[in-house]
């Protein structure tokens, strides 16, 4: 895989250059204002360093899930300002994704000039199952530039017409952040020094089944919280009231648990209440008496001790998946006293993607306390799956 240092060594000056980026950032819901940069942020080592190079910079991006055609709440105008503001230097964003008016705005670029393409998923053919369709689409992207630079880490597990079809049509290499991500997910799967603890959490435990049948063999531990810990619960035979149960994934927990014996460790308690709201009554229970009328928000303090043990001993950690809805006061202590504990590990602490390191950022914890952390959720997961990403296959070639 080429690097982004090789495509420097040849001189970039004056060439269109273009650069997939994962800009995909939370916005608040009424005012569209963004909530967390840090992926804007991820994104400036590579764009700085063609910028520096002379290069003229043609960024490529999505944000969120638009059907396929342009929806103004999906538009990267807010991105468009935040990352000029984070580079000192304006960037336009181009009306189309690669229509008239990006070509008009790519070949108007001077040497260091950065525009930034519309959504690319306002176009249907950008997430298409159909080759050819998603074909069409790159060749529109290849002919705003002379090399394509990948640096989305956080989709390159995505087949995607600027993630994947483009890289067929242009001399290719990985940007900075994909290869610092690469580096460090790694450092995870070749020998980690141990013990080698695992954190999940988030809602789903279906989205999580495969990674932790390909983690259970690898991991000295791995520690289960937030809404998916409910279905493991049930399959210990406990009652878990309205929590967020998954009831055909129980069997596969029961299995797994048999697997793992002591290596999956679960909560011991959990704050409840009536319903998810952020000025609702909670009591903190044992998982052993969930009442029937209530849900389970986020894990207790007995929990947060027991896992902040087993990461106290820990020499490598991977966490991703908030403990609880961290997003409502009365439910962040979890989350909160489990990121605490990541970030206190002596050795290499990971915070995998999305939701994770969102949590770190909005409850104000310091970043700077954590070895790594991912910008990728899906990605790094699939990556520790053991799955081949399509976006990292064809840089490869
Ligand atoms: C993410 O948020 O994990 C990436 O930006 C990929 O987004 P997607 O899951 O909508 O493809």
């Amino acid at each position: 895989m080429r690097s982004l240092d090789d495509l420097l060594a040849e001189g970039v000056s004056g060439r269109r250059v273009l650069v997939r980026a994962d800009l995909n950032v939370p916005l608040d819901k009424t005012t569209r204002a963004i909530t967390d940069d840090g992926r804007i942020r991820a994104s400036l080592p590579t764009l700085q360093a063609l910028r520096e190079a002379g290069a003229r910079v043609v960024v490529a991006a999505h944000l969120g899930r638009p059907k396929g055609a342009p929806d103004p709440q999906y538009s990267l105008a807010p991105v468009a300002a935040r990352l000029g503001e984070l580079l000192g230097t304006e960037v336009p964003l181009a009306a189309d994704v690669a229509g008239e008016d990006a070509q008009a705005k790519a070949g108007q670029l001077g040497d260091g000039d950065v525009v930034l393409l519309e959504n690319v998923r306002f176009e249907a053919a950008e997430t298409s199952k159909d080759d050819a369709e998603r074909g069409g689409l790159a060749d529109r992207f290849a002919a705003l530039a002379d090399t394509f630079v990948d640096d989305a880490f956080g989709a390159v597990h995505r087949k995607h017409a600027s993630v994947y079809d483009v890289a067929l049509r242009l001399p290719h290499v990985a940007g900075r952040l994909v290869a610092t991500e690469l580096d460090v997910l790694t450092r995870l799967t070749r020998d980690p020094e141990r013990p080698y603890v695992v954190v999940l959490g988030g809602s789903k435990v279906s989205d999580k089944l495969a990674v932790i049948e390909a983690l259970l063999p690898k991991v000295d531990r791995l520690l289960v919280g937030g809404g998916m810990c409910f279905t493991f619960l049930a399959a210990q035979g406990h009652g878990v009231g309205k929590s967020l149960l998954e009831a055909d994934q129980v069997e596969t927990c029961r299995r797994l648990l048999a697997e793992a014996g002591d290596r999956i460790v679960l909560p011991l308690d959990v704050v409840c209440a009536p319903e998810f709201s952020a000025d609702v009554e909670t009591t903190t229970v044992p998982v052993e008496s969930i009442p029937d009328d209530q849900m389970g928000l986020d894990v207790g303090p007995r929990t947060v001790e027991a896992f902040g043990r087993e990461l106290g001993g820990a020499r490598t950690v991977f966490w991703n998946g908030p403990m609880g809805v961290f997003e409502l006061a009365p439910f962040q202590a979890g989350t909160r006293g489990v990121a605490g504990a990541v970030a206190a590990v002596d050795g290499l602490s990971v915070v995998g993607g999305g939701d994770s390191a969102a949590a770190v950022r909005q409850l104000g914890l310091d970043e700077a306390a954590y070895g790594h952390i991912s910008t990728g959720g899906g990605a790094s997961l699939e990556y520790l799956e053991g799955r081949e990403l399509p976006g990292l296959a064809v840089l490869a070639d």
